[in-house]
């Protein structure tokens, strides 16, 4: 598919129960956790999905190092529970996918891994990362998302390497 023909489920699901953000930690253990924040379209002239991590999570950590992501799409109505569990345990605590019984697939290159049984998988490999600075977030967000002197989101930026629909 063009990794644009999802647009609308990739966005009902980012907006109501949320997608799994699915990365490798170098040593062949994975981490799931759920994202609702996500931007699909175009940078440096090639299809990006970028994703919006706090300093806080494990994931941050691993994006760190990781070569690239998974963001994985259940169909409507499904896997609510594990997208419940990825949203509120941490990978530093628990083996999210395992305590999950989340099945995993190889993904499009090296240190990917999707989510079997996800309806969209989107396969992305690094290309560059931004740290956002308090002082360049509107006063309105800053005092609603990051109270007292927490530090804003990192963006990471995915070049969609695929995007494929899923039966
Ligand atoms: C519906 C939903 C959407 C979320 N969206 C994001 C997000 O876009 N970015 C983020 O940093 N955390 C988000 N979270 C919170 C993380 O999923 C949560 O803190 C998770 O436990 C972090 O896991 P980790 O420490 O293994 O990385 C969301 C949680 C839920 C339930």
């Amino acid at each position: 598919m063009n990794y644009y023909d999802c647009f609308n489920e990739l966005c009902e699901a980012l907006e109501g129960p949320g997608a799994f953000l699915v990365v490798e930690d170098g040593k062949g253990r994975v981490n799931a956790m759920t994202i609702g924040w996500a931007q699909l379209g175009v940078v440096w002239s090639e299809p990006a999905l970028t994703v919006l991590v706090r300093p806080s999570r494990h994931t941050h950590e691993l994006l760190e190092t990781a070569k690239g992501f998974t963001v994985c799409v259940p169909r409507r109505g499904e896997m609510k529970k594990e997208l419940a569990f990825c949203g509120s345990k941490s990978g530093r605590e628990y083996d999210k996918v395992r305590a999950c019984g989340l099945a995993l697939k190889d993904g499009a290159a090296p240190g990917l891994k999707y989510i079997d049984g996800c309806e969209l998988v989107y396969h992305c490999a690094l290309g560059g990362a931004a740290g956002l600075k308090r002082e360049q977030v509107a006063p309105a967000a800053l005092a609603k998302y990051y109270p007292g002197s927490e530090t804003p989101h990192t963006v990471y930026f995915g070049k969609i390497l695929k995007a494929e629909h899923l039966k």
